[in-house]
């Protein structure tokens, strides 16, 4: 935070600097270096000041974000919450905190190695109660999970872009019961976990290139399960399908952070049935037999009910609202 706080500064110096060198040019005796200078002296200013607000709106996204903190949370940590917990994070944490996929949440993931932009580090942590869960009270795991909120109120760098602001108070709960339950399992290297974003993230940020997702306040609610589009819509956003085909399976877009895209798995699945899709999804191979290169491992995690769910979501008309 302080080296962007001094990049920040840096800036604001920079605009004080050449708008003071634009109002010397306008006031020059000879006319050239008035309107050379003039013109010159406008136009890096203006580039400055559009920096400045570029980096001053990512400083506040990313150190004044809005969430609420339920300091006296205490999850239960029954065995159905733990179940259910271990069902989750099996298909969609341990992507990420399990990298090596040896069974423990023991982090150490650089995901700023996948990315082709340098932003900073972005490590996973170790989620097992041998990592940060010692550091965290249940009340700022839920806070993390729901407002993307890190211990210090500013926002967890990678979290706060993943979907599970959506996931229901019963399955945030479940997922903390679930990582406190686990045993102790210290991370491979000790190098340090964590994310530090650096100022060149912030100003991406700031001008809207990495869109936070909107702060979800009060109670969260699934829908009730069954296999029906609704659900669906529910298990694809847990199983993270949504983040990386769009809100509406649709596909995205090729973008600075995954410059292959993603295509539309909805105009995929018209000419796919319930088993073939049940197939793709626990094989990892398409109906023609061509190979997924997508994480389908996790997905393939899910039981009959959900994966149901999901191809029903995936059937049902795309929705016009984006949430
Ligand atoms: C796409 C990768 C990715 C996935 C998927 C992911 N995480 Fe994380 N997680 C990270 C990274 C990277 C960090 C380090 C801090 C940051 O960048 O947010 C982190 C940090 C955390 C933290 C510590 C945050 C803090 O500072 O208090 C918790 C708790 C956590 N993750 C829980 C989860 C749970 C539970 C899931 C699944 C529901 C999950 N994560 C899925 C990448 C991921
Ligand atoms: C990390 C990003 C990512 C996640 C998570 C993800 N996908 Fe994909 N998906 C892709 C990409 C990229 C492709 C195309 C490349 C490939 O896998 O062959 C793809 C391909 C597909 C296809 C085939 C589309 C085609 O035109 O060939 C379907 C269907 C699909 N995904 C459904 C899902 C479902 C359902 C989930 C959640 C359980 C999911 N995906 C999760 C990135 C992702």
């Amino acid at each position: 935070m302080l080296g962007n706080l001094v990049v920040l500064v840096i800036l604001i110096a920079l605009v004080a600097l050449f708008g003071w060198l634009t109002y010397r040019a306008i006031r020059a005796k000879k006319m050239w270096v008035k309107i050379v200078g003039g013109i010159l002296g406008v136009v890096a200013t203006l580039f400055f000041v559009a920096l400045t607000f570029a980096m001053g709106k990512g400083f506040t996204t990313m150190y004044m974000p809005p969430s609420t903190l339920d300091a006296n949370l205490k999850v239960e940590g029954t065995p159905e919450q733990i179940a259910r917990g271990k069902y989750i994070a099996d298909i969609s944490c341990s992507g990420c905190h399990d990298p090596e996929k040896t069974g423990a949440l023991v982090g150490g993931f650089d995901m700023s190695q996948e990315i082709p932009i340098p932003l900073g580090t972005i490590v996973s942590y170790n989620l097992t109660p041998a990592g940060v869960l010692q550091e965290r009270t249940d009340g700022e795991l839920f806070r993390v999970l729901r407002h993307g909120v890190t211990k210090d109120g500013s926002l967890s760098g990678f979290m706060s872009f993943l979907p599970y602001r959506q996931l229901s108070d019963e399955d945030t709960k479940a997922l903390i019961a679930y990582l406190r339950s686990q045993p102790p399992t210290p991370s491979k290297s000790n190098a340090p976990q964590g994310t530090q974003m650096n100022a060149l993230a912030l100003l991406m940020i700031g001008a809207g290139m990495f869109p936070i997702p909107e702060p979800v306040m009060g109670v969260v609610t699934a829908p009730a399960p069954g296999e029906n589009a609704a659900y669906g819509k529910y298990v694809a956003t847990f199983g993270e399908c949504r983040g990386c085909h769009g809100p509406q399976m649709t596909g995205a877009e090729p973008s600075a952070a995954d410059p292959a895209g993603v295509p539309d798995a909805r105009a995929f699945i018209k000419n796919v049935s319930r088993e073939q899709f049940f197939q793709m999804m626990r094989t990892g191979k398409r109906p023609d037999g061509s190979e997924l290169k997508m994480p389908w491992e996790n997905a393939s995690k899910m039981n009959d009910a959900d994966l149901g769910a999901l191809y029903e979501y995936l059937k049902a008309p795309a929705e016009t609202a984006s949430k």
